[in-house]
């Protein structure tokens, strides 16, 4: 359909060209014709003028077609000329630089698609720049606090010794928080290099739960929490032990950090076609609406002041999708506020390409 749109442009060019070549030699003939007529004969000098007659009418002809191959040509290759100056533009920064697309032809999708790529380069900038503003500020923060705290014990300022050594827990504790979340950073970099690379092989993912829930539940008792698992039997899949556990973890502790007592916890596994479905249920705060599709966004997170007193860089869920995707799978955030979030994970049973 676009296709053909291009092609009757360029018919309608040629066949302009060859009218024009018509008219011209209409126009001559009929300027040779009622000159014999009116001569009544051809003498030398007719015949001399007949030939200077068709020489004029030849170059007028060639003169009238390549202007016109000029005009349509120029008219052809402005739009293309335009995409040159402004993807050369775009090329040197200026991202809201816009080619104007209009019809429905090649040219024109040729127009739209390098709007796109600007679109897409100036909102991959928007979030490169936010992205360092955020690192900065997320690794000021816990080193302003490691200053402090180590300026107080180095200048003798701690009254007790009790007091001392919670300053030194509270050091302990943020170089912890800068150091986590250097380690997630760096191999959430690996994961967007391509050189994460997951070691598959055929595990009991109810067992693996199983293993991470053993970990989790002292903790989750001690705050008040329940937590359960329902699985299928069996249920077996292509994946990396160690990152998989990561991941439950990384949902099981969200779970326990935004959920309040009393309050429950359920891991829920089951088959769904060819894939097996992980799904991590809480009763907790809930997250609103609007945040729902970013959390999985790196650093970011719902409640910025709430969740740093517990602990949260808003590396975790950013690391469970890219874990997820490396095994092929999906991940799937569904909440209601003061009702409880469930976060699902859905990874194929045999391994698949993984979208690196
Ligand atoms: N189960 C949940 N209930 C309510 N809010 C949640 C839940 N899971 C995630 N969130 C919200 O999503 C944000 C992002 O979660 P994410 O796990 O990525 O980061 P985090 O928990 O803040 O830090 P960490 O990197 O230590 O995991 C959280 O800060 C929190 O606001
Ligand atoms: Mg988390």
């Amino acid at each position: 359909m676009i296709r053909r749109s291009i092609a009757i442009k360029i018919g309608l060019s040629i066949l302009g060209l060859i009218a024009v070549d018509l008219l011209a030699l209409y126009w001559s003939l009929q300027q040779l014709i009622s000159h014999v007529l009116v001569s009544g004969g051809a003498g030398q000098t007719t015949s001399a003028r007949v030939e200077l007659l068709l020489i004029l009418s030849a170059v007028g002809a060639i003169l009238l077609a390549t202007g016109m191959t000029v005009f349509l040509s120029q008219r052809l290759a402005q739009p293309l000329v335009r995409m040159i100056h402004v993807t050369h533009e775009i090329g040197q920064g200026h991202l809201d630089a816009r080619v104007p697309a209009r019809g429905d032809d090649e040219v024109a999708r040729l127009g739209e698609a390098i709007n796109e790529l600007a679109r897409r380069l100036q909102r991959l900038d928007a979030s490169r720049k936010e992205f360092f503003a955020d690192v900065a500020h997320e690794l000021r923060t816990p080193l302003t606090y490691v200053r402090g705290y180590s300026q107080v014990v180095a200048d003798g300022l701690a009254k007790t010794e009790d007091e001392e050594q919670e300053y030194l827990r509270l050091i302990r504790d943020e170089t912890d928080r800068v150091l986590h979340l250097i380690e997630d950073l760096f191999t959430l970099a690996q994961a967007d290099e391509g050189i994460l690379r997951i070691t598959r092989e055929t595990a009991d993912i109810g067992e693996l739960a199983m293993r991470v829930a053993q970990r989790m539940r002292p903790k989750m008792e001690e705050k008040g929490l329940g937590l359960g698992v329902s699985l299928q039997p069996d249920l077996t899949a292509d994946v990396d032990v160690a990152r998989m556990e990561q991941v439950l973890f990384n949902l099981l502790d969200n779970a326990f950090r935004y959920t309040s007592a009393p309050g429950q916890v359920n891991i829920v596994i089951r088959q769904r076609g060819d894939s097996i479905e992980i799904a991590v249920r809480d009763t907790g705060a809930g997250i609103p609406q609007a945040d729902l599709p970013f959390v999985w966004d790196r650093l970011y997170r719902v409640d910025k002041s709430r969740s740093r007193q517990q602990g949260g860089t808003g590396l975790g869920l950013a690391m469970v999708k890219r874990i997820a995707e490396l095994h092929g799978g999906t991940v799937e955030a569904d909440s209601e506020e003061g009702v409880g979030t469930t976060m699902t994970i859905v990874i194929p049973v045999k391994a698949v390409e993984s979208q690196q």
